[in-house]
């Protein structure tokens, strides 16, 4: 029985072990830790999928500006070796988003593998001139629109 749901104080320390099974390191964690006591992090953005009181899939949204607007960053995402490629990941990413877009986001970044994040609609970022240091990393560097932004137009076009 999988349990997809917000992070509770009682699961951080198996999000940092996920964490550096999923990765084979530190750095993802330690992102992570250091994102915890800021402003960037939001609570309600953070992941897990739960198996039987284990921490098994973790996605995290946290906040990030864009052009001086409000946005979110999507990741780290993991799952754990063992249930790798059996939906997890998708599950979470794809709870991650349906709360972002509730709660009225606008725009995700991602950096990450385009094969992987485009079934959730993340296209290049770089086309819509949006930099990051993350931009060297081409096609890897990705956006995903929530909701779409009305263009409006003076009233001189309705002549057309
Ligand atoms: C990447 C990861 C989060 C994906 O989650 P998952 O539960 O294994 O994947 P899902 O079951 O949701 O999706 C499976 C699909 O994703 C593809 N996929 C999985 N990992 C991929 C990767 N690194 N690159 C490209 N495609 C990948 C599979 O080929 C499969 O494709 P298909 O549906 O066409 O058959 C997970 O494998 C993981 O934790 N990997 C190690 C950590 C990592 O690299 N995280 C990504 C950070 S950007």
């Amino acid at each position: 029985m999988t349990e997809v749901r917000i992070e509770q104080p009682e699961d951080a320390d198996g999000v940092r072990r996920l964490l550096e099974s999923a990765f084979g390191g530190e750095d993802e964690a330690r992102l992570v830790a250091a994102l915890r006591p800021t402003h960037a992090w939001l609570p309600e953005f953070s992941v897990v999928a739960e198996e039987n009181g284990r921490v098994v899939a973790y996605a995290l949204l946290s906040r990030v500006m864009v052009g001086g607007e409000e946005a979110l960053a999507l990741g780290p995402v993991a799952v754990t070796p063992p249930r790798q490629r059996q939906g997890l990941g998708s599950s979470v990413v794809r709870d991650a988003l349906r709360r972002a877009t509730e709660a009225r986001e606008r725009l995700v970044l991602v950096l990450g593998e385009p094969a992987y994040y485009r079934r959730f609609g993340f296209v290049p970022a770089a086309p819509y001139g949006i930099t990051s240091q993350w931009s060297a990393a081409g096609d890897a560097w990705q956006l995903l629109a929530l909701r779409p932004v009305e263009a409006r137009y003076p009233a001189a076009w309705r002549a057309l």
